[in-house]
């Protein structure tokens, strides 16, 4: 178990869930066009960084068999009592290090590769990523840009509400390829009082021009695209999709 079990701890994870479902919801129309000769053949999906399963949800409502993972354990906790029984696994995984299972596509949204300490790491898990995938395999996944922090200078916080949550986040970029985010989170109780939670966020920023050239060494031809569909993505978000070609 690595450090990203220390974030998305269960505040956060339930304002994950009910606040910020859209960017999968986006994303998973087009997701789901590039997947679909794997469902036709029956293929498995590996997902990384499930997050609470809202891409899940969509996947197995598809008609995919899914093996979702996440490091976070409270993630994952939500996302058992979301998609249950209807994919063939939910597995505590921890990008880089931990074995993947052999897909016939892996995908991740949410950007859960950004969430690794460096850019080698980073590296890291695309190669055991490209290994993972069987021959005719889709990689499907979203990644912060250098772009992501350029887009940002001079935003310093984000907050949001509704009626059972609430976030402020406040920004920092100590340098070119870091993006900090320090969340404080507000949940009701039963009682009708607030309790507040706070979590610290570090994203690695990447030149993701290079990641085609990494993974054209280990097998996958991928491009670097700002969608994988039709959808809108935030500023400096860019969607990496990649084929293995048949043996
Ligand atoms: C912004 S959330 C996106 C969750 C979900 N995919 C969605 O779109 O709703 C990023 C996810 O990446 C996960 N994550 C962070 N670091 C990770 C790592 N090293 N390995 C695997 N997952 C990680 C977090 O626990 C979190 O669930």
């Amino acid at each position: 178990m690595g450090t990203s079990d220390a974030i998305y701890q269960p505040d956060l994870a339930l304002v994950h869930h009910r606040g910020f479902g859209f960017h999968a919801a986006a994303c998973a129309p087009g997701i789901l066009e590039l997947l679909a000769p794997v469902r036709d053949r029956q293929g498995l999906v590996l997902e990384l960084g499930c997050g609470t399963g809202l891409l899940t949800t969509e996947l197995t409502a598809a008609g995919h068999r899914v093996i979702a993972t996440d490091a976070s354990a409270a993630m994952l906790a939500v996302a058992r009592e979301v998609v249950g029984d209807l994919v063939q696994e939910l597995r505590q995984l921890t990008l880089p290090d931990d074995r993947l299972p052999q897909a016939d596509a892996i995908v991740a949204v949410g950007h859960p590769l950004s969430y690794l300490p460096d850019a080698q790491a980073v590296d890291q898990a695309l190669i055991a990523m490209a290994a993972a995938l069987r021959p005719r395999g889709v990689l499907a996944v979203d990644i912060c840009d250098l772009e992501w922090g350029r887009a940002r200078q001079g935003v310093p916080y984000f907050a949001g509400a509704a009626k059972d949550w609430a976030i402020i986040t406040r920004f920092s970029m100590p340098a070119a390829d870091r993006f900090v985010r320090d969340i404080t989170t507000f949940l009701p109780n039963p009682d009708g009082s607030w309790r507040r939670d706070s979590e610290h966020h570090e994203n690695v920023l990447v030149d993701t021009s290079l990641i085609p050239a990494l993974l054209r060494q280990h097998g996958v031809d991928a491009q670097v695209r700002p969608s994988f569909g039709t959808e809108t993505n935030p500023p400096g978000l860019r969607v990496v999709v990649g084929r293995k070609p048949a043996r």
